[in-house]
């Protein structure tokens, strides 16, 4: 961390310009541009009204869009407004990151805050900020402390996103097939759209790619998106059971509404405008947290080999766990994560949460024996606190079920939120939901626990400021290829994941399945070849990154590339992409600086060109290649796979076959 805080100190020094600029009062619109110029927004009143457009060399890429509030009990706060004055900034700073998928993350933009003023009735104050980045914009709206606010009930915020346009657009329903965002993106017009999860991504008839999410979702609801024209959309917090959407005191300020917008899809996946929009890390001493690869006692959970409750296959017994700890040792993981090993998985524990305890283990789980065991080979037990959505008994035992872990010398834990509903009645993502999980990373930090949430509310870059926030599960996992009735994850899925739902912040998606047939009770399966397992390894960012299959499955070459593939990277690049159909990334292992590659395909067989300009000029390279067989197919030769090695420098184009629903990784070491 020393470096880290050297290399902010140094930098803070870098500021280029931070120049405050007050503009005289009764003007009725303010622009703000990029630094490079080709963004621009502009804050505009209109018949009291405020509005928001914005464009991008020119040309429009949101029309002018309604910014305000309606409370409950007190009047709206969305009309009668005047400008009372402007200031402007710049800010250029490059940031280290603890952790990611780069390390040194620059932080350029231009900034804008307009004073609004109510001019009649209670003359309330409400504040605009804009950063415009050159790849995109954030903005949120700030009540100071004033006379006339004080404690808010928010029943809508009504900022619109209005585009020109009826783009193509990538996204999942809100609440309609889980309360978890565990949906297949749909992608159709954006008149087709339905009320949506953000990160929406969407593709203009002009080729620009635009992403709308959030940054820095902190006490407040989560922002939805509902179609209120063909392509005028407007924010839809998630309520509380009781409707409302928020409540506040005035001093506060809203999460972040942020798009980015580029001209590839790739370089949404490069963008770290929603990071640059989090504050800096508040955790003193984050020397305890590291990036691991993992294996678990789970995947034999979902397909019914083992069970996480009582009885005679009982999955997390103190021999089982061992002999996954000496798996684990001798192939270079770091830790192993153990499922069920509490009391209150007997039954039916979707339904009865209130009965898990996070202190006391199963007889047959011996954690002191365990976690000695696990400690002499090195490796770490990864804890796990499903809670089945009873929030309020998580609660009441937190403080204990971390300092147990700790004593334990565990540091993560794998949190689960397996119910429609938190403590029955409140969304995940509602501002209830978006409390809890808060306090569960506060306090997991007080232990020096890293967290891995699964069934969480979206991530909104908090990682930045909570970096034992490790990884969330907000999407369909690789579970579902054990088990849904859907038949489980087709190709072209993880095709989609890198520029909608991984735009939020790392998923533990879980890659690394080795085994493609269906499970004797479920009709799904993995839906992969071999090598595309490898690549997602590359594709799907997560610090906390699995191996998921049950150890028995693990052999061969295709193995060697998840020992070695690491989960922190210093660079990545999107070398090709389509969204839907194929990408390719390439990512710096942080620690060795080697490349590594990963290229997967939908369920089309194509192939790819990568070139190989990333690397060192002048420096020679062994290419391992893990490729899809020539008679690879996902449906009817999965395990087909091919390696070699072969010579290659920075000029070299590497061509890549992949197969349908295949995929391709590829190692590149520096001789
Ligand atoms: C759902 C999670 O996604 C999965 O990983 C876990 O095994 C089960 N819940 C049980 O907690």
């Amino acid at each position: 961390m020393n470096t880290l805080k050297k290399v902010c100190n140094g930098l803070l020094l870098l500021l280029l310009s931070c120049q405050l600029s007050e503009v005289s009062a009764k003007v009725n619109n303010s622009i703000v541009a990029s630094p490079d110029g080709k963004l621009s927004v502009n804050l505009s009143i209109e018949n009291g009204q405020a509005y928001y457009s914005v464009s991008r060399n020119s040309k429009s890429i949101l029309l002018k869009s309604l910014l305000g509030f309606t409370f409950k009990n007190i009047p709206s706060l969305d009309k009668d407004f005047e400008i009372k004055s402007v200031e402007k900034s710049s800010f250029n700073q490059t940031w280290e990151q603890p952790w990611g998928e780069k390390r040194f993350v620059v932080n350029n933009y231009n900034e804008l805050v307009v004073h609004l003023l109510e001019i009649k009735n209670l003359k309330r104050k409400l504040d605009l900020v804009f950063r415009v980045f050159n790849d995109g914009f954030g903005f949120r709206y700030k009540f100071p402390q004033q006379p006339n606010i004080d404690s808010l009930i928010i029943t809508n915020e009504e900022t619109e996103f209005n585009f020109p346009a009826v783009h193509n657009a990538w996204w999942i329903p809100v609440h309609s097939d889980n309360s978890y965002y565990e949906s297949i993106f749909r992608h159709t017009a954006l008149n087709k759209v339905d009320t949506v999860n953000t990160p929406l991504t969407l593709e203009t008839k002009e080729g620009l790619f635009l992403a709308i999410h959030e940054a820095n979702l902190t006490d407040y609801a989560s922002m939805t998106l509902v179609r209120i024209d063909s392509s005028r959309f407007k924010c839809e917090l998630v309520p509380w059971a009781n409707g409302i959407k928020v409540y506040a005191k005035a001093p506060f300020e809203t999460p972040w509404r942020t798009m980015i917008i580029t001209d590839k899809p790739g370089d949404l996946v490069t963008s770290y405008l929603m990071l640059n929009l989090n504050e800096p890390c508040k955790l003193q001493d984050i020397s305890w947290i590291k990036p691991i690869k993992y294996i678990g006692i789970w995947w034999g959970m979902h397909l019914e080999k083992y069970s996480w409750g009582q009885g005679a296959i009982h999955g997390a017994t103190t021999e089982n766990t061992m002999r996954y700890i000496d798996f684990s040792a001798k192939n270079g993981f770091g830790g192993v994560l153990v499922e069920g090993w509490n009391e209150g998985w007997d039954g039916n524990w979707p339904e009865n949460g209130n009965v898990f305890s996070f202190t006391k283990a199963y007889p047959d789980f011996d954690i002191d024996k365990i976690c000695k065991y696990a400690e002499s080979k090195k490796i770490k037990l990864i804890g796990h606190h499903e809670t089945a959505g009873a929030v309020a008994n998580y609660e009441k035992q937190m403080e204990d079920a971390f300092k147990l872990y700790q004593l334990h010398g565990v540091n993560s834990v794998k949190t689960g939120y397996v119910n429609k509903y938190l403590n029955g009645k409140e969304w995940h993502d509602g501002q209830f939901g978006v409390r809890h999980y808060r306090k569960v990373f506060e306090t997991a930090a007080k232990y020096h626990i890293m967290v891995d949430n699964h069934e969480p509310v979206k991530p909104t870059g908090l990682c930045r400021t909570y970096p034992n926030f490790m990884t969330q599960e907000g999407a369909r996992g690789q579970e579902y290829d054990a088990w849904s009735s859907d038949g489980g994850n087709p190709p072209s899925y993880t095709t989609i994941l890198p520029f909608t739902r991984m735009l939020a912040g790392p998923f533990d998606f879980t890659p690394g399945t080795f085994n493609f047939d269906k499970p004797a009770k479920h009709y799904a399966r993995v839906q992969t070849t071999i090598a595309k397992q490898l690549a997602e390894y590359v594709i799907i960012y997560s610090p906390l990154q699995m191996a998921s299959d049950l150890p028995e499955n693990y052999n061969g070459k295709a193995f060697d590339f998840i020992k070695q593939v690491p989960c922190d990277w210093s660079d990545t690049k999107v070398l090709n992409a389509e969204i839907g159909s194929f990408v390719t990334i390439a990512r710096k292992d942080r620690n060795s600086g080697i490349w590594y590659v990963g290229a997967i395909t939908n369920e089309n067989k194509r192939e790819l060109t990568i070139n190989l300009q990333f690397l060192d000029k002048n420096k020679e390279y062994t290419a391992q290649i893990y490729s899809d067989g020539a008679d690879a197919d996902w449906k009817t030769n999965p395990k087909s796979f091919d390696y070699k090695e072969i010579k290659v420098n920075s000029l070299s184009v590497l061509s890549v076959n992949l197969a349908p629903g295949g995929g391709a990784a590829v190692r590149l070491v520096m001789k």
